[in-house]
């Protein structure tokens, strides 16, 4: 029999929390399919949609390298293969990789009647997330994926994610600017040093979100949606960020900021309606420009 998995889009920092914060969307995301197969390991056999330049090759696909090292771990002998139908591009900031490995090992998980619990899973999904990452390994796009709503990530290694409660009323609007980044540049071009007066800001308001979120408190959700230290150099690099993300706030937006490492932009808002509308005003901005996108509305 086959197993099949859809795992989500996720945005991570959510403006102040740096590699430490995201939450999960609805859609869109990445579907796996896993069955049995008589030949040993793992077979990619199919790769579907915006399948551009990813490595059929396991254990140089970021599902491959999850699903491989959680068989290592469980000393699993049979063999399966694995179709990967992927909804969102690579580079959009919305955590594609992520989604790709968190279904794989999510499919797997059911293959073998679910014996491991989402915190057994996260090392292994992570292992995939590393194929892509490189040196800076960041686990707050699996987590967020792999748990669903927000998480916070405490330590990667070892890697702790925490579920923190938060308003379902929340809903996100996001705008991918259809312009390639790589996330390695993305985060090549970010200072190595901080100055303290910026740290406390940040930390300061990532706390403030954290509680906002917990206690379903709006305003100080809003006044914490605040980025000094990444978005004012990676907002640089996209066209149309100034411009739509006070669109956005102008529309009501609780804050606006770069999903992952760009180029999406989300809007976080409390309801649909205010979501179709902050998105409706990112696309405008981009429109004007003459830029193309895709514009995505979800709960959170
Ligand atoms: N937190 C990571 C970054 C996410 O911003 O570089 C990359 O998708």
């Amino acid at each position: 029999h086959a197993v099949k998995v859809f795992a989500p889009a996720t945005v991570t920092n959510v403006s102040c929390g740096f590699d430490i914060m995201g939450f999960a969307l609805r859609q869109p995301g990445d579907v796996v399919v896993l069955r049995r197969s008589g030949q040993a390991g793992l077979t990619i056999k199919k790769i579907q949609g915006h399948a551009n330049s990813i490595p059929f090759e396991a254990s140089k696909n970021t599902a491959g390298k999850a699903v491989l090292s959680m068989m290592k771990a469980l000393n699993l002998k049979a063999g399966f293969e694995m179709e990967i139908y992927k909804q969102m591009a690579v580079g959009t900031g919305l955590g594609s990789s992520a989604a790709s490995a968190v279904a794989a090992v999510w499919a797997l998980n059911r293959f073998l009647t679910r014996p491991l619990s989402r915190e057994q899973l996260l090392p292994f999904a992570l292992e995939g997330e590393k194929l892509t990452s490189g040196n800076h390994v960041h686990a707050d796009n699996v987590a967020a994926c792999l748990y669903g709503g927000f998480v916070v990530i405490r330590s990667v290694a070892p890697v702790e994610a925490l579920a923190i409660d938060y308003p379902h009323a929340l809903h996100c609007a996001i705008l991918h600017p259809k312009i390639e980044i790589k996330t390695a540049d993305m985060r090549n071009i970010l200072r190595q040093h901080v100055p303290l007066n910026d740290a406390i800001q940040q930390w300061g308001n990532i706390a403030g979100l954290v509680i906002g979120l917990q206690k379903g408190d709006f305003e100080l959700i809003s006044r914490s949606l605040n980025d000094v230290i990444i978005e004012p150099i990676r907002g640089k690099i996209i066209p149309g960020y100034q411009q739509a993300r006070q669109a956005a706030l102008q529309a009501g937006a609780l804050g606006s900021g770069i999903s992952g490492s760009g180029p999406s932009l989300f809007a976080l808002t409390t309801s649909l309606e205010s979501a179709r509308q902050c998105g409706q005003a990112m696309a405008e901005v981009y429109q004007k420009l003459g830029l193309d996108f895709d514009l995505y509305l979800s709960p959170v």
